[in-house]
């Protein structure tokens, strides 16, 4: 048997960050996960590194650049005759990056002295685990604490079958062959927002069905109205109150039966794109014969701290309540594996920021208008279009705008919300901004350098009291 201060039960962004930091503050730890990777080999990095964020930024970057390149280059005076797209290449470029990443963290196991176990991890009691390889037991761990890190699988429908050719989940839509003339996507939140972007982009006609009538129902609602029409605009057709009857499927075709507002519809594709939600993973944990308590809909309950009902167990990431968030992820673990080492780790859940990796991006941290309404909060709010920035401008990208909402008394920022160019970016500013519980006057008394985005962020806080310059 081999002895451990710490065994994490998988290697995503949830765990090997919890396995690293525990080996840092000087836990013996082992890291045990069953993921391969498209040749069969074990991988590290969990869904995020290798069929998740990584992946699909790569494909959202270089499907941008052939957009660009495509349809916005001749405005800065750049004519390219004769382009041409190879897929082949940009797929193999995803794969690439997805292989030096993941052997990082390999690395990363290596110079942290964390023991990785390639299988699954099997949980015998609180205190003890065995590692299962193609049925076989190849190891049983002992630990004085354990760190569940399993993560999640893509949501799937009774009557729909991910076959991994016509109809696929997002891991198949990584990795189509070919660009498909036309593709259906069942789902209009992240997965098929950002995945759907990146096959339009490629030239395959897409059509969004989305069961909700309201177009990301959990975001600030202009900035969802908005994101809607230029997506739209670029060519995702985006059907909201779609509600999927049927799917037939014939050797080169799959045909969609939906009903909406207006009574059933056909459409006929040639590849299905499964895309709504994602549920947690504890297949294979054995929880339920150790006494894991989980929740009616499969995720495994835990406390404000990632702390499980069984002594010594802790849970973090997508199998736990909470947004199914790399950086979510990543910081239950530093948490938890601090927790363990006697300090005091800490997630503050209301500073976690969102990015969806459109174009342009959308962004937020913090509540949405329509929350502060329910929640009988009063508000202030700020809003600043790109369309007054001068680096938009210089950029050509001026859709867009950033809206800031801040208490109605003390000013204190409650919520941001960005739709433009690199929102992902410029959302660090306010997350950091929040966790010091700052005003909007104060970042209204910041210095921003010029020309930058971040100045249509400074102009916000100043549009709340109906100060700015620019506009
Ligand atoms: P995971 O990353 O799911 O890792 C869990 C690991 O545990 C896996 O390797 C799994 O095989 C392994 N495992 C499971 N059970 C066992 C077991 N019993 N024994 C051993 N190993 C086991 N989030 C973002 O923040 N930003 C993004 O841009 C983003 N893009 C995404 C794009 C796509 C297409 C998808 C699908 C997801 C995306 N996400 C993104 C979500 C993100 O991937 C997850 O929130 C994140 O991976 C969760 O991390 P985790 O450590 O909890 O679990
Ligand atoms: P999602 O929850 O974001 O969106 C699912 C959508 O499908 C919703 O709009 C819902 O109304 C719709 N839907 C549900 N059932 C339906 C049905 N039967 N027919 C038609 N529409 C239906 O889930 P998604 O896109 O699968 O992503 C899963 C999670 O992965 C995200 O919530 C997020 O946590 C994570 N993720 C994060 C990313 C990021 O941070 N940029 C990128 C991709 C995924």
């Amino acid at each position: 048997m081999q002895r451990y201060d710490v065994a994490v039960i998988g290697a995503g962004p949830g765990g090997y960050v919890a396995a690293i930091r525990c080996a840092q503050l000087g836990l013996s730890t082992v890291c045990i996960d069953n993921m391969r990777d498209q040749n069969g080999v074990p991988s590290l990095g969990g869904v995020c590194l290798n069929v998740g964020c990584i992946p699909s930024k790569a494909l959202l970057d270089s499907s941008e650049q052939y957009y660009r390149a495509k349809n916005h280059f001749a405005v800065h005076g750049i004519k390219i005759e004769n382009l041409e797209l190879d897929l082949d290449t940009m797929l193999s470029r995803k794969d690439n990056i997805v292989k030096t990443l993941t052997g990082g963290i390999a690395t990363l196991f290596i110079k942290n002295k964390v023991a990785w176990l390639h299988g699954q991890g099997r949980l015998i009691s609180n205190k003890q685990l065995e590692v299962v390889l193609e049925g076989e037991v190849t190891a049983v761990v002992a630990a004085s604490n354990i760190i569940i890190a399993t993560g999640s699988l893509p949501a799937t429908q009774d009557d729909i079958s991910i076959d991994g050719d016509r109809i696929v989940d997002s891991t198949g839509a990584l990795a189509f062959n070919e660009v498909p003339r036309k593709l259906a996507v069942i789902g209009g939140g992240v997965i098929g927002l950002e995945l759907g972007s990146v096959w339009s982009r490629l030239g395959a006609k897409v059509v969004v069905l989305n069961r909700g009538k309201q177009f990301l129902s959990r975001i600030e609602p202009s900035i969802a109205k908005e994101a809607y029409r230029l997506l739209q605009k670029q060519g995702l057709d985006i059907r909201l109150g779609a509600s999927v009857k049927e799917i037939k499927t014939t050797k080169k075709q799959v045909a969609v039966i939906y009903k909406d507002a207006e009574g059933e519809q056909k459409i006929q594709v040639d590849r299905l794109l499964l895309a709504t939600g994602r549920q947690p993973n504890t297949a294979g944990l054995n929880g339920e014969a150790v006494g894991l308590n989980v929740d009616d809909r499969g995720f495994i309950e835990v406390d404000d701290h990632c702390h499980t009902n069984l002594p010594g167990v802790y849970a973090v990431g997508d199998v736990v309540r909470g947004p199914m968030l790399a950086h979510k992820a990543s910081e239950e673990g530093v948490s938890v594996a601090e927790q363990i080492a006697g300090q005091s780790g800490h997630v503050n859940y209301q500073t976690i920021p969102w990015v969806i990796y459109t174009s342009p991006e959308i962004a937020w941290v913090g509540k949405s208008s329509q929350q502060l309404k329910e929640e009988g909060i009063e508000f202030k709010e700020g809003v600043f279009p790109f369309k007054a920035n001068g680096r938009a401008h210089a950029m050509n990208e001026t859709d867009g705008m950033v809206k800031i909402l801040s208490d109605a008394k003390y000013d204190r920022i409650l919520g941001v919300h960005i739709l433009g160019p690199h929102a992902s970016e410029m959302i660090a500013e306010v997350v950091v901004a929040m966790e010091f519980n700052a005003s909007a006057e104060d970042i209204a008394r910041t210095v921003h350098a010029h020309p930058t985005l971040s100045e249509a962020m400074h102009e916000a806080a100043l549009a709340i009291d109906k100060r700015t310059i620019h506009i």
